[in-house]
């Protein structure tokens, strides 16, 4: 059986930087799957090659059994993969619901069906009361929620998150982690680039690590905490989970 989303030997370089090296890994169906890694691992890039953004220099990227190598976004979006951007660009002109109504256009054809979803998922990652608030307003926890909720408004069955917790209160983590957590029991794949570790450590069924563009290290976030190439290549020292 093949898996629900594979990388397949994927690599992207940059004139003379190899910022993705042969990057092989597989996505389950209900995974929430973590991937970390020093700044400049090559992690937002890995998402840009996913989501069509960028094309990859060799290797494949197959989703329920389809090449997705070389589709432009909305046709990644469309066949059930959203995405967050890393820095948050929402329409600033735009109110909250508007912006999620950009999204929802991808599964709703009216506007009210547009507004109708778009007010769903706003309510969903806790945005009721921001519905008309401009969005050069909002503080940074809030506008990490919206840019979930534009990511969630398009119905996917793949969403990638790239560190949504940035800049988030303790209290903001904790709310975004439980809510991510959920994400797959209602049918949702994750996968989560995150350096709030404690939050993605705790979250994650399993986790794949990049340094240099190239993976060094997957599996269960307990054995990820004191793997030594990890230890060395980013956390400093071995994480206790406990
Ligand atoms: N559009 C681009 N043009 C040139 N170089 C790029 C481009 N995008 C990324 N890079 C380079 O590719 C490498 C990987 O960058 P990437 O943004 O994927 O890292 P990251 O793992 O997401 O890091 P961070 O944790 O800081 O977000 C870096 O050396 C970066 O400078
Ligand atoms: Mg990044």
């Amino acid at each position: 059986m093949s898996a629900f989303l594979e990388v397949r030997h994927v690599s992207r370089a940059f004139n003379s930087t190899m910022a993705v090296k042969d990057v092989s890994f597989a996505v389950q169906q209900g995974e929430l799957l973590g991937l970390m890694g020093p700044n400049g691992a090559g992690k937002s890039t890995l998402f840009n090659l996913i989501a069509g953004v960028l094309a990859p220099t060799a290797g494949e990227i197959i989703f329920e059994g389809k090449p997705v190598t070389g589709r432009k976004p909305y046709e990644v979006a469309r066949i059930g993969i959203a995405r967050t951007f890393q820095i948050p660009k929402p329409y600033r002109q735009l109110s909250v619901v508007e912006n999620v109504m950009l999204s929802a256009f991808l599964r709703e054809k009216s506007v009210a069906g547009a507004r109708s979803l778009a007010e769903a998922t706003l309510a969903d990652v806790g945005l009721s009361d921001y519905f008309g608030t401009p969005v050069g307003s909002l503080t940074v926890g809030l506008l990490k929620r919206l840019e979930v909720a534009r990511a969630l408004a398009m119905r996917p069955k793949l969403v990638l998150f790239d560190e949504i917790m940035a800049g988030l209160t303790p209290t903001e983590v904790g709310a975004m982690t439980k809510f991510v957590a959920s994400l797959p029991s209602r049918g949702i794949t994750v996968v989560w680039v995150e350096h709030v570790l404690y939050a993605i450590m705790k979250t994650a069924t399993r986790m794949v690590v990049i340094n240099r563009g190239e993976v060094i290290a997957g599996g269960a976030p307990a054995a990820i905490a004191r793997d030594p190439a990890v230890v060395k290549a980013y956390l400093g020292e071995e994480m206790d989970l406990a």
